[in-house]
């Protein structure tokens, strides 16, 4: 699918679709992102999922994917099961957030649709070599790992990535999972430490971006009006997501973190952030995970990311809204 865009000399040209791998651990918030790019096919093309280990064990995050590419009707999509337990450490799991399978909540049909045959690190790298360099995004919604893995197998690739729009990290918010460090990094620090060392454009969504993105009651009412079964599958997750932050942060709703990711790409007016050197704490037992942002450029240390730490909220939920009804 193309969209016509204005030309420099007046004419109206076609712009192809961006186009993007995601790696994913859904997780009811990867499900929104997912559900975010299935509803802007005029600016994104999906190459393939590619699942890895996270909020739950990688049996139920491939199956996860592949549930929400039937609800949404995307059976032509590729789904990859990756890696199965981070690079270096054991797996640690969330299911104190997501529920048991990842997408607790609504009532789903287990999947239909197969796994895509080979493994999610091949796929990345196959892709990458295949595609003119620079044209391939690549949108990372859970711990880094298969990234990590394909970028140690195959160097080649860094140089060919166009982008990658990460959900991970904190600063000025501090962690999740502990009080320096934020879930998806934490679980694969090494995997981000190879990503954050790579060279490759990295934009960062941290907490102190996905915290203010909450999924509040007349939000959510919005999403529910929508009527279609995947909106409505969309807000049972939500209202059950949205639980344990609520207790926790005694917030009005759960932040919805992972679509910043995808949101980035369709609408990046939306957010702010500046460059900046980021590291990834991978030796201290206090702090192990942490991103640490030189965000007042303490350091000369090489700007390595883009970090964001604003958005337009309310500009955010009107385009999720706006394209969860096309779907
Ligand atoms: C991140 O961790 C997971 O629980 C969410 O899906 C998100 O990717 C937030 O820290
Ligand atoms: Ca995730």
């Amino acid at each position: 699918m193309h969209r016509y865009v204005r030309q420099e000399d007046g004419t109206n040209g076609m712009a192809e679709p961006r186009k993007i791998i995601i790696d994913t651990d859904p997780g009811q918030d990867d499900a929104a992102a997912i559900m975010l790019a299935f509803g802007s096919p005029e600016e994104i093309s999906v190459l393939g999922i590619t699942t890895v280990a996270g909020n739950v064990p990688l049996s139920y995050t491939s199956r996860n994917a592949r549930i929400i590419c039937e609800l949404c009707g995307r059976t032509d999509i590729k789904v990859f099961a990756g890696a199965e337990k981070p690079m270096v450490r054991k797996l640690v799991t969330a299911e104190h957030v997501h529920g048991k399978t990842g997408l607790d909540g609504p009532e789903l049909d287990e999947p239909t649709m197969a796994l895509a045959p080979g493994h999610a690190v091949d796929f990345i790298i196959e892709t990458l070599r295949g595609e003119p360099e620079g044209t391939v995004t690549l949108c990372t919604l859970g711990p880094l790992t298969n990234i990590g893995m394909a970028f140690q197998k195959a160097p080649d690739i860094i140089p060919r990535v166009r982008e990658l729009v990460m959900m991970g990290g904190g600063f000025f918010e501090g962690g999740n999972i502990t009080p320096a460090a934020e879930f998806n990094i934490y679980v694969d620090p090494e995997a981000a430490d190879i990503v954050f060392r790579s060279g490759v454009p990295i934009v960062m969504m941290p907490l102190d971006v996905t915290h203010k993105l909450l999924t509040r009651k007349d939000r959510v009412k919005r999403m529910a009006e929508i009527g279609t079964r995947p909106a409505i599958a969309m807000v049972e997750m939500l209202e059950f997501f949205e639980r344990f932050d609520i207790e926790k942060y005694g917030s009005d709703g759960g932040p919805l973190h992972d679509p910043t990711v995808v949101a980035y790409l369709l609408k990046p007016e939306l957010f702010k952030g500046r460059d900046c050197n980021v590291e990834i704490e991978v030796k201290s037992e206090l702090t192990v995970g942490m991103t640490v942002v030189d965000w007042w450029q303490v350091t000369d240390r090489k700007h390595n990311a883009k970090v964001m730490r604003d958005v337009d909220a309310d500009g955010f939920f009107d385009l999720l809204i706006e394209r969860f009804a096309r779907i």
